[in-house]
């Protein structure tokens, strides 16, 4: 609000409320027009109108709100940019509530931060806040039942990229997780990617030519097994997934080609300054107890 607005405001609002006053004195002072029924002169169908003054407790009453216009104006925001003696404002008065449900919330929560995981995923009531946690911060991506997508990993199936011990998802949601794989087609020739997305799809036990497994045996050895490990069953350090499960992050294992080609990337968004502590840690015993049931 410019200064422009702020005096028009200012004004008009006492331009009326001195004129309020005004109004009260000069209409209290006016001389009742005495006549000797002491009517107006008005009458209709044999109503006529009285000229009485208005009842002193009337009066009071607009002499009373006038003057608490007066003092809530000075106490509390309304004359232009004015903040008000009380210095009051939505803002604050939403933060003050704000923060006691903030506070009594963390007090309830408290009970559970020291809760050994064991514990915590037998506590009905930490599995119900858990699981309003995940459907308001987590189900938009893994979906409401956790079972992911396309390149959102199902969080029920004990098959882990990153790790399915407590510590190692209560990391993943805290910090996030960026799994990246490079294009390794450049490297490996388009026979050497035919040859290596055949052992690939071997280790998930479907039949394939012998000899384009056995050479992509060997450039999986070189080119794959530092991520996705000698037996192809993944790395927890660098989010590789196992290829040997038959579970496809990005959809069937027609994608091996693809990943090889083009790399694959995944980010998981870091979490612990959007929820506190105590959600962090409330949200990952329940991703943990589901992969458990
Ligand atoms: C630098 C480490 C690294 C190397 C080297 C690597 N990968 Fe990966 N790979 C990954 C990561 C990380 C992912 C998961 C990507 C994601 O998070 O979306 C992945 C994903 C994949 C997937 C998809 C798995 C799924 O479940 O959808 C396939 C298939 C794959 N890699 C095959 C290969 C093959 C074949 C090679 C060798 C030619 C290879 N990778 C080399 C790190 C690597
Ligand atoms: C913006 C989308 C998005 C949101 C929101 C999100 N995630 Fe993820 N999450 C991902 C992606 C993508 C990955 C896979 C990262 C990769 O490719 O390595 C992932 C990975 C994970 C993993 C590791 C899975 C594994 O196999 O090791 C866990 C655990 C996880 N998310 C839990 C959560 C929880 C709990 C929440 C809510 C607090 C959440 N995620 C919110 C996208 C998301």
């Amino acid at each position: 609000m410019n200064n422009f607005w702020h005096w028009t405001v200012i004004v008009i609002v006492i331009v009326h409320l001195i004129a309020y006053i005004w109004l009260l004195l000069a209409t209290a002072k006016k001389k009742v027009a005495k006549n000797d029924k002491n009517t107006t002169g008005h009458e209709w169908d044999g109503i006529v109108e009285l000229d009485s003054p208005m009842p002193r407790w009337w009066l009071w009453l607009f002499v009373i709100s006038i003057i608490f216009a007066a003092g809530y104006l000075y106490a509390y925001p309304g004359l232009g940019n004015y903040q008000g003696s009380l210095n009051w404002s939505q803002q604050k008065q939403f933060q003050a509530h704000y923060d006691k449900v903030t506070e009594a919330r963390n007090k309830s929560f408290a009970t559970f931060i020291n809760k050994p995981i064991d514990e915590l995923v037998n506590d009905d009531k930490a599995m119900l806040i858990g699981s309003r946690i995940f459907a308001n911060n987590c189900a938009l991506c893994h979906g409401s039942d956790a079972q992911g997508a396309t390149g959102f990993p199902n969080l029920t199936d004990d098959d882990w990229n990153w790790g399915g011990d407590f510590e190692q998802i209560l990391t993943s949601v805290k910090t996030g997780r960026n799994g990246i794989m490079p294009p390794l087609a450049p490297a490996l020739g388009e026979e050497g990617v035919k040859q290596v997305a055949a052992y690939v799809r071997s280790l998930s036990s479907t039949e394939q030519d012998a000899n384009l497994v056995a050479e992509g045996q060997n450039k999986f050895n070189m080119f794959c097994a530092a991520c996705h490990g000698t037996d192809g069953k993944g790395n927890d350090m660098f989010g590789a997934p196992n290829l040997t499960d038959n579970i496809w992050l990005h959809g069937t294992s027609e994608i091996i080609e693809t990943a090889i080609y083009e790399g694959l990337s995944g980010k998981m968004p870091a979490h612990a300054e959007i929820l506190d502590e105590n959600r962090v840690k409330l949200v990952a015993a329940y991703v943990y107890s589901l992969s458990k049931e």
